[in-house]
């Protein structure tokens, strides 16, 4: 079955190199804008639920806020541990509208 698209956030709410948490129908994301790029993965780190939208974002890794585990926005993959992963999900623009597709 395809996803619920759900706007998260408008175009410019977020710069590049930033990144906030963003509610999609209850489920907290972390959204980030890679240059110009929007990317969501799950907000709460696998180690110990910390905030990942609140990271410090580099490139396109950005760091828990936490205890500094490292993810990778654009696939949800540990940088630190490849092993690990949270969830990623697809983003679209649409309009002045960021959307996230989720399950
Ligand atoms: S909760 Fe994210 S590194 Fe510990």
């Amino acid at each position: 079955m395809a996803g619920k698209r759900v706007r998260v956030a408008g175009v410019g709410d977020l710069q590049p190199g930033e990144g906030c948490v963003v509610d999609a129908e209850g489920r907290a994301l972390a959204l980030f804008n890679v240059a110009g790029s929007y990317h969501a993965i799950d907000n709460a780190c696998v180690h110990r639920g910390g905030p990942l939208g609140a990271g410090d974002l580099d490139g396109r890794t950005v760091s828990c806020p936490w205890h500094g585990w490292r993810w990778d926005v654009t696939t949800g993959a540990s940088t630190t541990n490849p092993a690990l992963r949270v969830a990623c999900y697809p983003v679209s623009v649409e309009g002045d509208g960021v959307y996230v597709e989720v399950g």
